[in-house]
C-alpha cells in the first residue's frame, strides 16, 4: 500500500516525539550501560516519580466497588468532577466558573491541547495558506506536532533573555508579515506560564496586554496552566488568565491534574473559560471519545476539594525546591555559572546552555550524556529554535540519584569547558 496515498504530507513527514524517542534510546543502551555501573537515570520526561497521595488510592479503592462507576462516562465530566474543578479555580484562584457550560474535561492536557487545535485549523497542503497558531519558542515539543498533525502551520514567539520572556506581540505581527504570512490567518495563541522548558512565569500585566492583543485581532488565546500549582515562592504564585478582566472573551485555560498531584498516567484535566469555545469543543469531542473513567473523576474531585490535595501540592513543591538546589550546587561545582537571583520558581525544570566546547551542538552533548554517563537530558533545539545550545533538565527523580548525576557527571568529564 502506498503510504503516501494514504496518509496527508504533514502526517508523512512527521517525526516520533522527542521524548519517545529518546525513551526508545535509552532502552536500547539500559543493559549495556548498567553493565558498566551507569544505568540510565531519567531527567528527561516532565513527569513527578513520587507515588501519588495516599488518601487518594484509597478513596480510588472505595469507588471501584461502587454501582455503575465501570460503565461510560460523559466526554463533558461527571457533574461532581466540574464541579470539583470549578471549587478549585475558585479556591485557588479566586475565579468563578459555570459547571455546566465552561468547563469540560480532557484527558491530560495534551488530548485537550492536540484536539482544539484540530478542531479550529482548516487542514492545508501550501504552508502561506495554512491557519496558523503562535506557539512558543522554546516551548513544549508537542505544540508544533499537534499543530503539524491538524495541517496548521506553527508560528514560533520567540522567548529569550533579551524579551525578558515576555514578547511584544505587535512586534511579532510585524515579523509574521514580513516573512510573508498572513495575519488574518492566525486562529489562535498558545502561552505557557510557568513555561515548559524555561520555568519562567509572566506578570499579570503582560498577560493583560496579551489578552487586549488577541481582542484587538480577534485571536483565541488558549492558556496553558499545566505548571500552575509548582512553585516554590509565593511572590511568583502562578494566575489563572481568568483573573483578568474580560479574558473569558476571548481566552481558554487548560489544566492537567499530571503534575500537581503526580498523576501522569490518570490522564485527566479540563479546559475552561469561553463558554462558546467550550462547548464547541465538548460536542466535537463527544464524537471522539467517552471521557474519563468515573472512578478516576470521583477520586480526584474528592483531591481537589479536601486539605489533603492543599498538603499533597505543599509537600511536593517543598521536595522539588531541595531537589533543585541538589543539582544547582553540582552543576555549580561542575562550572556552570548560574545566578541564584536568576533560578526558576516555578516548575521541575532547569534550563541551562551546554558547555562552550560543543559549539552549540545541544543533540551531541545530550547523546554523549547518555551513552557515556547513562544521564537522560533533552536537548534544547526539540523546544525549538530558540532553544539551539542549551538542554533541559526534569529534576523529578530521588534526591540521591540527583547526587549521582551530579558525581557520574564530575567523573566523566562533563564540566562548563
Ligand atoms: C506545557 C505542557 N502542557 C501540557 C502537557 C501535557 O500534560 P498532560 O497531558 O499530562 O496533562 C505537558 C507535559 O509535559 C506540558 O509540559
Amino acid at each position: 500500500m502506498q503510504m503516501e496515498k494514504l496518509f496527508n504530507s504533514d502526517i508523512m513527514a512527521l517525526d516520533t516525539y522527542i521524548m519517545v524517542k529518546i525513551k526508545e534510546k535509552t532502552a536500547l543502551l539500559k543493559d549495556k550501560l548498567t553493565a558498566k555501573n551507569r544505568a540510565p537515570i531519567a531527567l528527561s520526561m516532565g513527569a513527578p516519580t513520587c507515588p501519588p497521595s495516599d488518601i487518594l488510592i484509597d478513596k480510588l479503592k472505595e469507588y471501584l466497588t461502587e454501582d455503575n462507576i465501570h460503565t461510560y462516562s460523559v466526554t463533558k465530566g461527571e457533574k461532581y468532577f466540574r464541579d470539583a474543578i470549578c471549587y478549585r479555580m475558585k479556591e485557588r484562584f479566586g475565579v468563578n466558573l459555570d459547571p455546566d457550560k465552561e468547563v469540560c474535561s480532557i484527558l491530560g492536557s495534551k488530548e485537550g491541547l492536540a484536539n482544539l487545535i484540530r478542531f479550529i485549523c482548516t487542514p492545508n497542503e501550501d504552508d502561506k495558506e495554512k491557519d496558523i497558531i503562535l506557539i512558543p519558542d522554546p516551548g513544549y515539543a508537542s505544540y508544533s506536532q499537534m499543530i503539524k498533525c491538524s495541517g496548521g502551520y506553527a508560528y514560533p514567539v520567540p522567548l529569550t533573555k533579551e524579551n525578558n520572556y515576555q514578547p511584544d506581540m505587535e512586534l511579532l505581527l510585524t515579523k509574521l508579515q514580513s516573512d510573508g504570512f498572513d495575519p488574518k490567518k492566525i486562529k489562535a495563541l498558545i502561552i505557557n506560564y510557568p513555561s515548559n522548558p524555561l520555568g519562567v512565569t509572566a506578570d499579570i500585566e503582560y498577560v493583560k496586554s496579551v489578552v487586549e492583543f488577541c481582542k484587538k485581532h480577534q485571536i483565541l488565546l488558549m492558556s496553558d496552566a499545566a505548571y500552575c500549582d509548582l512553585y516554590y515562592d509565593e511572590s511568583q504564585k502562578p494566575f489563572s488568565v481568568f483573573e483578568i478582566s474580560g479574558a473569558k472573551d476571548i481566552a481558554v485555560e487548560f489544566y492537567s491534574l499530571s503534575k500537581t498531584y503526580a498523576l501522569t498516567g490518570w490522564r485527566l484535566g479540563w479546559i475552561c473559560g469561553n463558554s462558546e469555545v467550550v462547548s464547541r469543543f465538548a460536542k466535537g469531542k463527544s464524537s471522539i471519545d467517552n471521557g474519563i473513567f468515573k472512578a478516576l473523576q470521583k477520586a480526584c474531585a474528592f483531591l481537589m476539594t479536601d486539605k489533603s490535595g492543599n498538603d499533597f501540592i505543599d509537600k511536593s513543591n517543598a521536595a522539588y525546591k531541595k531537589k533543585q538546589s541538589i543539582i544547582v550546587k553540582g552543576l555549580k561545582e561542575l562550572g556552570w555559572v548560574i545566578d541564584d537571583e536568576q533560578l526558576p520558581k516555578t516548575t521541575f525544570y532547569l534550563w541551562l546552555p551546554v558547555p562552550p566546547r560543543y559549539n552549540g551542538d545541544d543533540f551531541k552533548f545530550c547523546e554523549e550524556l547518555l551513552e557515556k554517563s547513562g544521564i537522560v537530558m533533552v536537548p534544547g533545539s526539540a523546544f525549538g529554535k530558540s532553544g539551539n545550545g542549551f538542554f533541559r533538565i526534569s529534576y523529578v527523580c530521588s534526591d540521591e540519584k540527583l547526587q549521582e548525576v551530579v558525581d557520574r557527571m564530575k567523573s566523566d568529564g562533563f564540566r562548563f569547558e
